[in-house]
């Protein structure tokens, strides 16, 4: 099924074993522009863009994933199932749900609880809460060590919902399931790597707080996400 609906690449060798995955494609061509050598475009269509190329001598590929459940869902599905990938790590922002989480704070996500419907629909579980990889959240580990940098691992909420009328139903979400974080991606991306026997791992950056309300301009979003996107580079 090459190409597939949504990526326009029809040689899958030209795409990685390991995939980084943020959300906005522009983030993905800031990757590739200042990260990567011998880099090739390999999707176009929808703006989507991915780029392959190498970090020192590993391959890699960063694509983007839109936002939202549905968007990465279709994405990841379609890299996971047609192109030969075997390791999806999704590098985003997110929201905290407690003091303890800090403005610029990277998180590793360790298990995402969602009310989303997604992993049910799928047919590939009924639970609320889907575990990331500990082979790849173990890499991720150890190259954050290595570069110095902290990371704190937390269960997060996947929420459908951006603007949410009650806000301060976060508290309960952070009582009963222990999110200590929100954002919008990684509980579909843990049910593809379920559904297809892959791995699937998720670094966020904390890039605003419900608790605190305060937010982060987007020149200190980027400069906040090179610390995220070195170390996901460095785990490959
Ligand atoms: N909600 C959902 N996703 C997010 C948020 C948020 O507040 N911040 C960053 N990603």
């Amino acid at each position: 099924m090459i190409p597939t609906p949504h990526i326009e690449l029809k040689d899958p060798s030209l795409i990685a074993k390991t995939v980084l995955m943020p959300g906005d494609p522009l983030r993905a061509k800031y990757i590739a522009d200042n990260f990567l050598t011998h880099v090739v475009q390999i999707n176009n269509v929808r703006n989507m863009w991915g780029f392959t190329g190498y970090f020192g001598k590993k391959k890699v590929t960063v694509m983007g994933s839109g936002m939202g459940m549905p968007s990465i869902g279709i994405y990841s599905y379609e890299l996971f199932k047609f192109y030969g990938v075997e390791n999806i790590i999704r590098i985003g922002s997110c929201g905290s749900y407690t003091k303890d989480l800090n403005l610029y704070d990277v998180v590793l996500v360790k298990d995402a609880y969602s009310e989303s419907s997604y992993a049910k629909t799928m047919g590939v579980s009924s639970r609320k809460v889907l575990p990331s990889s500990k082979t790849l959240d173990n890499r991720i580990l150890k190259a954050g060590a290595k570069l110095g940098y902290d990371i704190h691992v937390a269960t997060v909420h996947s929420s459908d919902v951006f603007y949410r009328l009650k806000h301060e139903e976060f508290k309960e979400i952070h009582a009963k399931y222990g999110a200590d974080a929100v954002e919008m991606e990684s509980f579909a991306l843990f049910a593809n790597a379920k559904a297809l026997n892959k791995k699937a791992a998720c670094l966020l950056t904390v890039s605003d707080s419900l608790v605190t309300h305060e937010a982060t301009s987007a020149q200190e979003r980027q400069e906040a996400f090179t610390k995220m996107m070195e170390i996901a580079l460095n785990s490959i």
